[in-house]
């Protein structure tokens, strides 16, 4: 009834997206001064009558191999762009197709954080979206594009707002 749920949700993207500095924002409401994350980082963050036990791995290339022994027990996955970043976006694309079609990750739901939108010549949300044509895509799978700033925090709530709306 009035239970708490708890859930895991795994963040991936390529390096320098966001991932970290979007965990504490949320965790601690602060921006905090990240360095390149080598293995992991995992934060609770508690919204509305949900614990999100919230994990953040290395998104360098070669780390990337590892992030499939994240993906047990995952009910969401947040995939983080950096929206300015254009000459990678299709390396992200790539990256983001290949998780969602392993076995493992085909019940997740997948939420596309377009971050960065306070920088100059980024691409909007719905931008990223066309790129990644999830629409001709994913059948069976719920997904959402929702624009985020990681330093002011714009999106992040909305975002797990919709995690919360969209899985039980
Ligand atoms: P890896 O750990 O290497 O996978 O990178 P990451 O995805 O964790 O990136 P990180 O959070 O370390 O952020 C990389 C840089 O982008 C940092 O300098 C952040 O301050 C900056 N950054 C993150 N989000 C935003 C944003 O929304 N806007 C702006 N302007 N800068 C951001
Ligand atoms: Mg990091």
């Amino acid at each position: 009834m009035f239970g708490y749920r708890e859930m895991k949700i795994l963040m991936l993207g390529l390096d320098n997206a966001g991932k970290t500095t979007i965990l504490y924002k949320l965790k601690l409401n602060k921006i905090k001064t990240t360095a390149p994350t080598v293995g992991f980082n995992v934060e609770t963050v508690s919204y509305r009558n949900v614990k999100f036990n919230m994990w953040d791995v290395g998104g360098q290339d070669r780390l990337r191999p590892l992030w499939r022994h994240y993906f047990p027990a995952t009910t969401a996955l947040i995939f983080v762009i950096d929206s300015q970043d254009t000459g990678r976006l299709n390396e992200a694309k790539e990256e983001l197709y290949s998780i969602i079609g392993e076995k493992e990750m085909e019940e997740v739901v997948l939420l596309v954080l377009a971050n960065k939108q306070d920088l100059k010549g980024s691409l909007t949300p719905q931008e990223i979206s066309d790129f990644l044509q999830l629409k001709d895509h994913l059948d069976n799978q719920l997904w959402c594009v929702i624009g985020s700033n990681a330093l002011t925090g714009q999106g992040l709530v909305e975002g797990l707002s919709w995690i919360t709306n969209n899985t039980h």
